[in-house]
């Protein structure tokens, strides 16, 4: 078959729905709420089924003067409390299952904390270190047209995600401002400071890892103060995860990202790690004293905390019983299957859920939202103590749910979340 399935052929695609994917982790999680969610369950196909999918070509002019397409998506799960708001993922392993249990999980998240907005989630895929700054460029400004049908500051409003940056927010907001004709900030966050972004955003989503973390090791009568972490991913999450953790007295003794796994028992300098990969000496594995490890014995190590903030399914069946952290903190989107979960919950350990977990990054991205429609900036020490208030309170409704009525922290974090988007939808009503 030669559509455009040859890049990647074993992906499963919408020319070839052979495989649900990420998608069914998601309704997996929806089918475990339902039994709490009372008489708001007779909505649950609400949840079920993603309001409005996307799927876009994206043909650019490659360097070389061929023509090359590229798969794109934006899907619209629930916009029943506000606006779609969620990430754009560059990556080749992209999908359209993928990219509706993301936005299944932004809207979950997004009434977990209460913000006023509904779930959405966008990709393309591509590996993007294969293209120039210009193919870039000329991707995302296509990808931005052909999905201006349906965003908006008013509609849907995209952020970063793996492998986009405030570059390409910058690109997008262009895009979108020269559509329609006026220069239109609000339609994507995580956007540089100078063009209408917020202080705080960048470091949002790790800091905000840290925050509820503190938060359950409180709880649960755990010192933070020589506290093992190990960070799988050292991105825009797992990077500012690790600093923040460090400057609150944790020890970060293992990292891994895509180049491989590093560790050391007296802990790691991740400013001295970003600051040694922003040079461009090497991969992670190059930086001086520490001992590299097999990516299967990062699983093993020792730690009151295991941070995966990478990608999707990456605590499994497989590696979920040798991990020994008691705080498990989903930095990533989906990084803990169902199965592995029960198995990591079944020997005591704590679940922090990526819908509350990694919530500080879309937190930060309402308040730049606010910011740019108010046209009125706040500063950072105000932002950081905002973000720190909602993700504590969020926390604690959690928490204390999930304690009255013995649930997993993930089932009552949906328990609340999709109370309040089922509430929306039956108090609004079915149109016409
Ligand atoms: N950026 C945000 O604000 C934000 C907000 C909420 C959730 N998330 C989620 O956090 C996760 C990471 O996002 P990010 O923005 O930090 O992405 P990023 O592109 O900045 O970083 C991803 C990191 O993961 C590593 N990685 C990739 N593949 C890997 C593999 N197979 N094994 C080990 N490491 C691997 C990369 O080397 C990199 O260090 C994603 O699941 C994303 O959806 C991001």
């Amino acid at each position: 078959m030669s559509l455009s399935l040859s890049n990647h052929p074993n992906l499963p695609s919408y020319l070839n729905p052979a495989d649900l994917g990420p998608w069914a982790t998601f309704l997996e999680q929806v089918d475990r709420v339902l039994p709490h969610l009372g008489k708001l369950s007779v909505w649950a196909d609400t949840l079920r089924r993603p309001k409005r999918s996307l799927i876009v070509d994206v043909p650019i002019h490659m360097d070389d003067g061929t023509v090359r397409h590229f798969e794109g998506y934006r899907v619209q799960h629930n916009v029943s409390r506000g606006p779609g708001k969620g990430g754009v993922r560059y990556h080749p392993g992209v999908t359209l299952s993928e990219v509706m249990a993301l936005a299944g999980w932004m809207t979950v998240k997004n009434a977990a904390v209460n913000l006023p907005y509904g779930g959405a989630k966008g990709g393309i895929r591509v590996d993007p270190k294969q293209l120039s700054m210009s193919e870039l460029e000329r991707l995302t400004r296509r990808y931005t047209s052909e999905i201006g049908l349906i965003i908006g500051p008013e509609r849907d409003i995209p952020a970063p995600d793996v492998n986009t940056n405030e570059r390409i927010m910058a690109w997008m907001m262009d895009t979108y401002s020269m559509n329609v004709g006026a220069t239109s900030t609000g339609v994507v966050t995580g956007k540089p400071i100078t063009l209408g972004g917020s202080l705080g955003r960048r470091d949002a989503t790790g800091r905000g890892c840290f925050v509820v973390a503190r938060e359950a090791m409180q709880r649960l009568g755990m010192e933070m103060k020589g506290a093992r972490v190990a960070v799988q991913g050292f991105g825009n999450v797992g990077n500012a995860a690790a600093r923040v953790f460090q400057e609150n007295g944790a020890s970060i003794v293992a990292i891994q990202d895509v180049a491989g796994s590093i560790y050391k028992a007296d802990g790691i300098d991740p400013h001295a790690l970003t600051a040694f990969l922003a040079r461009r000496e090497g991969t992670l594995l190059d930086f001086p004293g520490v001992e590299r490890i097999s990516n299967d014995k990062f699983w093993d190590v020792d730690c009151e905390v295991m941070l995966p903030a990478a990608l999707e399914n990456q605590i499994t069946a497989d590696n979920a019983g040798r991990i020994r952290a008691k705080l498990v903190v989903e930095g990533a989107n989906g990084p803990t299957t169902p199965q592995a979960e029960d198995i990591l919950l079944a020997r005591g350990a704590i679940v922090l859920p990526d819908v509350l977990a990694n919530a500080g990054g879309v937190t930060v991205s309402y308040f730049e939202w606010v910011q740019n429609a108010s046209s009125f900036f706040w500063t950072e020490a105000d932002i950081n103590a905002r973000l720190d208030r909602a993700l504590s309170d969020a926390f604690r409704a959690i928490w204390d749910l999930s304690q009255e009525r013995k649930l997993a922290l993930r089932t009552a974090a949906f328990v609340i979340a999709c109370t309040r988007v089922l509430e929306a939808r039956e108090l609004r009503g079915l149109y016409p």
